[in-house]
């Protein structure tokens, strides 16, 4: 065992084996303690955002927040393990450095043993770079940080605390500066189901798509263009049976 734990973050071990933390700042885990760290960043992202994206050989990626690390690693431990020659560049901007700090000392899941010293290089610099691979952590604030960025990314895993306990990185305006820092064809994957996430998307333009199977429950994928790999959810039904329902706001 190891020295994680402090007077704002517990590890707890998630269903899978792999652990994650409890944030006490939050209330909230950073994972699905029911679906499993490890699982809940392969199942929600990457394998989602993969399909959809398998044929292209470099990919922009905002991992919306760091956090933990886990789908910025579960990306890498993707690419690895698929032997994919896709390029990754990974950016992920996290505002808690006394957490990230404190990543040298988290139990990370056997699958990353490989990769975590790209963690600690992470923790040290705010950037890893190899001939495959490029990764930048920005401390500091999200909602500033994806200002920066336009007609840029080909995916996003927006994987913010839930939106009742963090509501200012699931608003429609948020979404809007998302789309902005977008590529058109870009894709967003997210464990949120709710309405109001799904419609500040939605009102943004983007089709929502329903990402579902075995191992985990129910997810989003989110895009302005149409996908075929996801069954897509009928956003005016969902409106009419549910009329007072609005999408978060600044
Ligand atoms: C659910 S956790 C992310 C889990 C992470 N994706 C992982 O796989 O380990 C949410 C993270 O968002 C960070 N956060 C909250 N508000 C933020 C903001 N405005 N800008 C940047 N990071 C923020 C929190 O400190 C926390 O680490």
């Amino acid at each position: 065992m190891n020295n994680f734990n402090t007077d704002l973050h517990t590890m707890t071990k998630s269903a899978d084996g792999s652990y994650t933390a409890y944030s006490k700042e939050y209330d909230e885990h950073y994972h699905s303690t029911k679906d499993g760290a490890l699982n809940e960043s392969l199942y929600k992202h990457v394998y989602p955002a993969f399909k959809i994206k398998k044929d292209f050989q470099e990919l922009n990626i905002l991992d919306i927040c760091f956090g933990l690390g886990f789908n910025t690693l579960a990306t890498i431990y993707y690419l690895k393990q698929t032997s994919s020659t896709c390029r990754a560049n990974i950016y992920s901007p996290e505002l808690d450095e006394d957490l990230i700090n404190s990543l040298k000392d988290f139990s990370f899941p056997a699958e990353f043993e490989d990769i975590k010293h790209i963690i600690f290089t992470l923790i040290q610099d705010g950037v890893y770079s190899d001939t495959s691979l490029h990764v930048e952590l920005f401390l500091g604030d999200a909602r500033e940080y994806i200002k920066k960025f336009d007609d840029f990314f080909d995916v996003v895993y927006q994987d913010a605390f839930s939106p009742s306990t963090n509501p200012i990185l699931w608003t429609k305006e948020y979404f809007a500066d998302i789309k902005k820092a977008c590529k058109s064809d870009a894709v967003i994957t997210t464990y949120s189901t709710s309405l109001p996430t799904r419609l500040a998307m939605y009102e943004n333009g983007y089709n929502l798509y329903i990402n579902s199977g075995e191992n985990f429950r129910k997810a989003t994928v989110a895009s302005l263009v149409e996908l075929d790999e996801f069954e897509l959810v009928n956003m005016k039904h969902k409106i009419s049976c549910n009329p007072d329902t609005k999408p978060l706001r600044d």
